[in-house]
């Protein structure tokens, strides 16, 4: 196929994450200059579906380096269970017309390990196909890293930076509520580098009386004040159990009711444990006498600029999948491997989540500085 593409569709999917536009705009530029068309999808799979399109010239690209979220909109549809009014259809065969029709040659979709599954159902069903990693959160498994992560690690350390004099006037307890989704990248990245006390992550489980304990530590020490990094997906030992086990009933259920009702229950275990930081907020106020608050950071950190690191990882990965695509490669991921780029099988990445590795040297910096890790 090198040498003959000449349109090449391109989407973003998942949560939005800095850096997207300036990895369009790193394709696109490339892309451009091999003589190809770029034909945007709008709003991720949804577009692909209901065949929305944009075209990318150079016009369109100029200016979006610097720019946040995505210029072309993004979903989190599912491309083998998309939602059309009430109905749930297999909108696959509909996307490979759509892409015939319109002479797409392959398609580079931007996201994470969701997005890799749906790659590989369009590469099943006859799609050329191409991703590259996407997420704040740092959890895409075999890649280095992920655009977006850079950025939201600064929001996040800002945010852990600024907690520190409001805690320390007011002799509180100030827990920060981080995303990251199930892997405690951004906590730990942000909780080192803004200096939190306490750093609690989804990788290891805590008990209130351990992080109670190091707060009491440094009240004695003549520290009246603490803040607490909370990765949105840390839980207390017995939480986490809980989380674990529904977690292991879906993938234990075989027929479709038993799936139903584990899911179910999985949702149901989930709801309850949604407010994790302001029960934790409530304990500990209970175990120091300090009185507590909670900041949750939320979108905030997906949101503005991305900042230079974040704009370099995806310009390069950018331009590298316009590489792999006049080489008709397709099929992988364009992962970021130390100062290079490498190219890994779909099926290594899809459905699969990068953790924080309990003896990962992050981990052990936090130890050497007598941060509390809750356990
Ligand atoms: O994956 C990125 C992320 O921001 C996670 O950190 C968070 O759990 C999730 O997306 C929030 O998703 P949504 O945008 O659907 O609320």
């Amino acid at each position: 196929m090198a040498g003959k593409t000449k349109r090449i569709g391109i989407l973003t999917a998942g949560g939005d994450s800095p850096g997207l536009n300036a990895a369009i705009r790193g394709f696109g530029k490339a892309a451009l200059t091999n003589g190809w068309e770029i034909v945007g999808f709008r709003d991720g799979i949804r577009g692909l579906v209901e065949n929305r399109t944009v075209t990318l010239d150079s016009r369109a690209l100029s200016g979006i380096l610097t720019v946040g979220g995505t210029i072309l909109g993004t979903s989190r549809d599912k491309v083998h269970k998309f939602q059309v009014g009430d109905e749930v259809i297999d909108a696959r065969k509909i996307v490979v017309e759509n892409c015939e029709k319109l002479g797409i040659d392959a398609v580079v979709l931007l996201g994470g390990g969701g997005t890799a599954k749906n790659a590989i159902r369009l590469a099943d069903a006859g799609l050329n196909v191409i991703t590259l990693p996407k997420t704040i959160d740092n959890d895409i498994a075999r890649t280095d890293t992920s655009f977006g992560f850079a950025t939201a690690m600064e929001i996040a350390t800002e945010a852990v930076d600024r907690l520190h004099s409001t805690a320390h006037s007011h002799h509180r307890i100030i827990l920060s509520e981080i995303m990251g989704h199930r892997a405690g990248w951004l906590t730990l990245g942000a909780g080192i580098a803004g200096g939190a006390d306490v750093i609690l992550l989804p990788e290891i489980p805590y008990t209130v009386e351990s992080v109670a304990e190091t707060i009491k530590r440094r009240m004695k020490n003549g520290s009246t004040f603490s803040v607490v990094a909370v990765a949105e997906g840390a839980r207390d030992v017995r939480d986490a159990a809980d989380y674990e086990a529904a977690r292991l009933l879906v993938k234990a259920a075989t027929t479709p009711e038993a799936q139903r009702a584990a899911k179910a229950h999985l949702a149901n275990v989930e709801d309850s444990q949604r407010e994790h930081t302001f029960k934790l907020a409530r304990e500990l106020e209970a175990a120091t006498g300090l009185e507590s608050r909670v900041s949750i950071l939320g979108y905030v950190q997906r949101g503005g600029i991305p900042c230079a690191a974040d704009r370099l990882l995806a310009s390069r990965l950018g331009t590298a999948a316009a590489e792999a695509v006049a080489q008709g490669q397709f099929g992988c991921m364009v992962a970021a491997r130390g100062e290079g780029t490498e190219l890994v099988p779909l099926e290594e990445v899809a459905g699969k989540i990068k953790l924080v590795p309990t003896d990962h040297e992050w981990i052990h910096t936090a130890r050497m500085l007598h941060t509390g890790l809750g356990d």
